[in-house]
């Protein structure tokens, strides 16, 4: 099992939602992992999970109450702030989220958690209306950027009798990519080495205020730029139109708006960099004039045409710049003859490797936070993945990459 869990001190705090009944299992996984575990529960969650059940499981008292006398741990936050070396929130409502956030300390596990400085995991349990709530994805993204951890939920059948996206990730699971997480700090293999990643959508204005985009969100590239930067690189993140932030100092972001802008910046920082990764979705065409007014209708039943003119061709114009001491990632997405298709790919742009992606695999592709990917590199090698979640493709990518230097 787990070894780096290997004598850790581990904070469980659990707030109160119908996921609450999954935490003694949680713990157990700990202990057995090697972790001494204690508790630190809120009021609502004691109307799902027992005091003695989490007691007997963590062989420790449990800690509930901000003003309890008796528990020796009670008022001393202090000192079990300082005991814990890591503290795992599951299940975590979109309620302690919303007070981590603001900073709110009105119990014993939300004072805990605002004097916590150590790493902090959450595991998200509700329902899937206040999963996409604006003010839970607000509050979600504010502790995110202050660095703590999220193990998502997952889909699958509510409480409230609905099936969707909300619920707690399994206990295994939890302990799974904590283990990861732990483990990935120690691994600064990227140390020393400067990546150049494109990510996202461009734009390609037809007039003041009208485009030609697609779908990309930039949620791949985005994570490939976070896994590479934890694990020590210096990242340069050529941004397409998104909403991601960036949490990690050692990536330095581009925002740019078209093909042609992106192309600027990748080709001007490419001769600095060791390895680039392109997996911005990029507009292979672009309107051949851009209107500098609002384009107005001509009259009710006219059709209008715009002229297209091809993109410069990022990934390929990289490829033919690249030194032997550097490494070139391109993307694909096929629909028919998929491997094939990506190994003309590789060969034509003068690629180390390439991703697939297939239009075929339901949940991978554009938007969704899930991708399955197969890894061809230029020696002929094809990896198929599973589909996982894009930080753990990101990971794959960066260790078939890391490799190859
Ligand atoms: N790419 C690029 N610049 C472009 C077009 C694509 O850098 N103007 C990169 C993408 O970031 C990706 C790879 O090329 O890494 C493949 O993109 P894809 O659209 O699948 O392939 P294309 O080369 O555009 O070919 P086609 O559209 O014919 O499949």
């Amino acid at each position: 099992m787990a070894t780096s869990l290997m004598g850790k001190h581990i904070i469980v705090g659990i707030s109160g939602g119908i996921a609450a009944y999954k935490a003694p299992m949680l713990v157990r996984l700990l202990v057995k992992a090697g972790a001494e575990v204690r508790c630190a529960v809120t009021d609502h969650a004691l109307q799902f999970v027992t005091e003695l059940s989490l007691e007997t499981v963590s062989g420790n008292q449990v800690y509930t109450d901000l003003f309890d006398y008796r528990n020796p741990h009670t008022t001393e936050h202090i000192s079990l702030k300082d005991w814990g070396d890591i503290m795992v929130v599951a299940p975590a409502t979109a309620n302690i989220i919303g007070k981590m956030a603001c900073g709110i300390a009105d119990d014993a596990l939300s004072t805990l958690l605002l004097s916590f400085r150590k790493p902090i995991f959450v595991c998200p349990a509700m329902n899937t209306q206040m999963l996409e709530s604006p003010a839970y994805r607000r509050n979600a993204e504010i502790i995110h950027n202050d660095g703590v951890m999220f193990i998502e939920s997952e889909c699958g059948e509510l409480a409230c009798g609905t099936v969707g996206n909300g619920r707690m990730a399994e206990p295994e699971e939890i302990v799974k990519q904590m283990v990861e997480a732990i483990e990935r700090p120690c691994q600064h293999d990227y140390a020393g080495k400067r990546i150049l990643i494109t990510a996202g959508p461009t734009y390609e204005k037809i007039d003041s205020v009208r485009f030609i985009g697609n779908f990309s969100t930039g949620k791949m590239g985005f994570a490939i730029a976070e896994e590479l930067a934890n694990r020590g690189g210096e990242v340069i993140l050529v941004a397409g139109p998104t909403h991601l932030t960036t949490s990690n100092a050692n990536i330095q972001r581009i925002d740019i708006l078209s093909a042609r802008e992106m192309y600027a910046a990748a080709t001007e920082h490419f001769p600095t960099c060791d390895a680039a990764i392109l997996s911005a979705a990029v507009a292979d065409f672009r309107p051949e004039h851009e209107a500098d007014h609002k384009i107005k209708k001509q009259n009710d039943h006219d059709g209008m045409t715009i002229n297209l003119v091809q993109n410069p061709d990022i990934l390929a114009s990289l490829g033919s710049m690249k030194q032997a001491r550097q490494q070139l990632v391109g993307f694909a997405l096929e629909t028919d003859n998929e491997v094939e298709n990506a190994k003309k790919k590789l060969t034509k742009k003068n690629l180390d490797f390439i991703v697939l992606n297939s239009l075929h695999d339901k949940g991978a592709g554009f938007g969704h936070d899930t991708n399955k990917v197969t890894i061809i590199d230029r020696e002929g090698t094809v990896a198929v993945g599973e589909l996982k979640s894009k930080q753990a493709v990101a990971k794959d990518i960066a260790d078939t990459l890391i490799v190859r230097f």
